[in-house]
């Protein structure tokens, strides 16, 4: 099918740009001086490093396994982005323990987030991966630039002019909250080796142990094959101006590593060494074959 039009709308806030269509300096104030709960629990994460599929374990571990309500309500309202601007009712009306997630740096969100006891759970994936499942986002995903070529693309993901800023700069922030915050630091790849032990693990930071049963079902559900199938999280029910779905799935690959089919060498080796300059000996939850 032929590309829509782009909604070409920027907002710009703390250094960084952001869809316009989605945030505004007053959605954006609103998360900055967010009054968090001790029971809220937290999704941070870059773009494209597993937040659908976080939002959905967070989901079945909370219910115990039951599948209703991953069946029966979108994953936006069950875990509302903090910063976006359709969420503040869902987010200030509900007496319930409140999923909440977000795309902002730590460096905006960490000081609201260090006058609570909130938990919070931090997703980081491989950036390669990172760089190509968020250029196949831009092409469907209609609040996004143009992304041009992969190779443009990747250009401006590694300067940090994408939209949402540096990947660099928003694992380094968060990492920097270990002392600060109750924060679980976790992979996109540990979800990918290991789900039932990185749901148990994930379960216990929470204080709210599942049996096997439970973990089998979470297991299940929040498998690639399931949740590509579950319009309550695959994003089919968005409409086609905001969604080309022409274009692309949300639920595009699921894999560890696709960016093998998609850097070329010199590519490769411009964002090794980059990487290593960025990153240098940085501890992180799990190392990613680069
Ligand atoms: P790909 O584009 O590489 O397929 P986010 O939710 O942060 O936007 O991340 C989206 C990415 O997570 C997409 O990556 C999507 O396919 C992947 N994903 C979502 N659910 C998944 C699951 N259950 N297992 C593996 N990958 C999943």
């Amino acid at each position: 099918g032929r590309a829509m039009d782009r909604m070409e709308v920027t907002e710009t806030f703390a250094g960084i740009s952001l869809p316009g269509h989605l945030h505004t300096q007053e959605s954006l104030g609103f998360a900055v001086t967010f009054p968090f709960r001790p029971t809220d629990v937290v999704i941070a994460t870059y773009p494209k490093s597993g937040t659908t599929w976080m939002q959905e374990i967070l989901t079945l571990l909370f219910s115990r396994g039951d599948v209703l309500p991953a069946k029966t309500i979108p994953n936006w309202e069950r875990a509302p982005w903090l910063e976006q601007i359709y969420f503040r009712e869902a987010l200030q009306d509900t007496a319930a323990r409140r999923l909440i997630t977000t795309h902002l740096p730590a460096r905006v969100l960490a000081p609201a987030l260090q006058q609570s006891k909130a938990k919070v759970i931090y997703v980081a994936r491989n950036p390669k991966d990172v760089a190509v499942s968020f250029y196949h986002f831009h092409r469907l995903a209609k609040f996004l630039p143009d992304p041009g070529s992969f190779d443009t693309f990747l250009t401006r993901f590694i300067e940090g002019t994408v939209h949402y800023g540096s990947w660099f700069d928003h694992v380094k922030g968060w990492l920097a909250q270990r002392q600060l915050l109750d924060i679980f630091y976790v992979t996109y790849e540990e979800l990918h080796q290991d789900l039932r032990g990185t749901a148990q693990r994930l379960s216990a930071f929470l204080g709210c142990p599942l049996g096997p049963e439970t973990l089998a079902a979470l297991e299940q559900h929040c498998s690639f094959a399931t949740m590509r199938d579950n319009a309550m999280v695959n994003y089919s029910l968005i409409p086609a101006e905001i969604m080309d779905h022409s274009q692309g799935c949300f639920m595009r690959k699921g894999v560890v590593g696709d960016w093998r089919d998609h850097f070329s060498p010199l590519q490769n080796a411009l964002f090794n060494r980059l990487y290593q300059e960025e990153m240098g000996d940085l501890e992180l939850p799990a190392r990613w074959p680069m």
